[in-house]
Formats: structure tokens, sequence, C-alpha cells
């Protein structure tokens, strides 16, 4: 072990996937702090949705160690919520059962009666958290696509996950919906006190919303294995990122612009490849076990 995994909320190391004989992710070490935002980005296939399915607990990891709050994971659990691109609602039921039906399906019988009220009652919490409490007796298609979006994250945060994973939930919204949403999320990150990891295409978004940014691409050139060979997916670039950023003013920085050119170099063009010696991974809690070592 090379830090002490008790104090991350996620601990990984020397994590592989594979599917059959195809590796996707490839000697993965990863420590992450509790409430840190952590966004995910690389190229399209690089693995990003199968890392969050991992953390997820929906998928087992194929070799490696992965822990959450210091103990191996073996399933989903309500600790950690997931929302994605495209959630489909319910769409016979209004925007507030919506948000009371995930709840309610994990409590047996015999308690939905008794806690209707109160799961009622939350239910509307979690709305307004989102902003959509005026729209609570709407039904799904009454509503806009960010609108939407915003009941899917009403409907995990109800089950008060320690861990929010988010796999490019602004992805199908227009661009001023999306600056919306990435505020929205900040502040609710804050309020609610959650790690997140949030896989995104959009390196600007990235930038903006993390407090450390993850890598992960397949164009990389591997210690031992020739060229011809392929290799998995690893973090080949780990920043720490501001702490906070409340105003979209900070995308319009030069520091802000050459971050971004960076990335895009290094994580995600097939024709420039690193060695895995030289990622750069300079976030403090970054760590490698592979290189040097077998
Ligand atoms: N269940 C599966 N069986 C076999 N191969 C899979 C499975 N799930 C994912 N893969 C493969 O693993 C690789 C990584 O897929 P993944 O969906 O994690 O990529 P991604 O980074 O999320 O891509 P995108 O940006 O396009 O969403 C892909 O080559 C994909 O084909
Ligand atoms: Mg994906």
């Amino acid at each position: 072990m090379h830090k002490s995994p008790d104090e991350y909320l996620l601990y990984c190391e020397d994590v592989t996937k594979a599917y059959g004989s195809k590796v996707v992710l490839e000697d993965i070490d990863l420590a992450v702090k509790h409430k840190e935002f952590c966004t995910v980005v690389g190229p399209s296939g690089c693995g990003k949705s199968t890392l969050l399915r991992l953390i997820l607990g929906q998928e087992r990891i194929s070799s490696g160690t992965m822990l959450i709050d210091g103990a191996a994971l073996h399933q989903p659990s309500p600790d950690r919520g997931i929302v994605y691109q495209k959630y489909s609602l319910f769409p016979h039921l209004t925007i507030l059962e919506n948000i009371m039906a995930g709840k309610q399906l994990s409590q047996p019988l015999w308690k939905k009666f008794s806690t209707r009220k109160t799961a009622r009652d939350e239910a509307m919490v979690y709305l307004e958290s989102v902003q959509l409490a005026e729209h609570a007796a709407k039904y799904p298609h009454q509503l806009s696509g960010g609108m939407q979006q915003r009941v899917a994250i009403a409907q995990a945060l109800i089950m008060h996950p320690r861990v929010l994973l988010m796999d490019e939930p602004f992805g199908a919204l227009d661009p001023g919906t999306r600056e919306t949403m990435q505020l929205l999320i900040l502040e609710i990150w804050e309020k609610y006190g959650m790690t997140i990891f949030f896989v995104t295409h959009d390196l600007e978004e990235a930038v903006f919303l993390g407090t450390r940014i993850l890598v992960i691409s397949q164009f990389y050139i591997h210690e031992t294995k020739p060229p011809e060979e392929s290799h998995g997916s690893r973090i080949v670039a780990d920043y720490k990122l501001n702490d906070n950023a409340y105003s979209t003013r900070v995308k319009q920085t030069a520091a802000f612009g050459e971050l971004i050119q960076t990335i895009r170099y290094e994580g995600f063009n097939p024709e420039v490849k690193q060695n895995a010696h030289d990622f750069n991974l300079t976030h403090s809690d970054s760590f490698v076990t592979y290189v040097g070592e077998k």
C-alpha cells in the first residue's frame, strides 16, 4: 500500500478491468478524499463509464484493490447514487411521485404507507434544492430536458448518497441550460457535502466544476508492452483545480484556457503519446505503483 487507504473515500491500487481479452482500464492507482469534486475526462471509449460502474459496485474489477471508506465494495449501495445523461422518469407519475418512488422502492411494504407523508415532505425538500418546487404536480413530458435532469438529481439526493456519480449528466442540454446546471450542482455539492465523480466530454465544464481533474487515456506508451500490443487506459494526468469556482467568469481567464489546451494535448491526441514515466500526476494524492516496480 502506498497511501493509507483509510484516509480516502476511494482507494484504488493496480486496478484493472477487462472484458474478455480486452483490457479497458489498466493499473489504475487512485486515492480520492471525501468531498472532492472529481471530474473525469478522456477520449471516447477510454473507460470513463466503466470506472463509474466499478465505483458504483455494478461491476467487479478484474484485478487489484478497490476500497470505499477502507472496505472492499461488492454491490451497489444507497451510499452511492448515479445520474446518467438521459434519465427515463416514470411517465405516468408526477415529478413529486417520481422523486418519492426511488425511496419507496427501497423500503419494505409495511413502511411505505406509514411513511408516505414524510416521504412527500422530504421529496419536496429535494425538489426545492433543484428549484423545481412549483412543478411538483407536473408530469415528465411537461418538463424541459434541463428540468428532467434536475428531477434525476433530486432522485439521487433523496437517498442521501455520500458519493454521487454523474455520467455526462448535462451532455444533452443546450449551452445556457448547461451553465445554469453547473452552478446548481456546485451549490448542491457544497450544501450536502458529497464526493462527486463527474464524467464529461466538455473540458471547459470539467475544469470549471472540479476540485480535481483526472485525465484517462489509452493514448500513451506502455513501459513494457510494445506499441503493436494493445493496453488498457491509465490516468495520464491528474491536477488539483480551484476549490471553488462560483463565477463563470473564470472560464475567460488565460490560465483556464491554457489548462484545457494542455489536457487536450496530453490525453486526447492519438498522435501524441506520452511515455508512462512522464504522466503529469501533479495532484498531491496521486501515486503510482506500476512504473519501475515490475
Ligand atoms: N459490458 C461490456 N462488454 C464488453 N466491452 C465493454 C463493455 N462495457 C464497455 N466495454 C468496452 O470498454 C471500453 C470502454 O467503454 P466505456 O463505455 O467505459 O468508455 P467511455 O470512456 O465511457 O466512452 P464514451 O466517452 O464514449 O462514453 C469500450 O471499448 C467498450 O466497448
Ligand atoms: Mg461513457
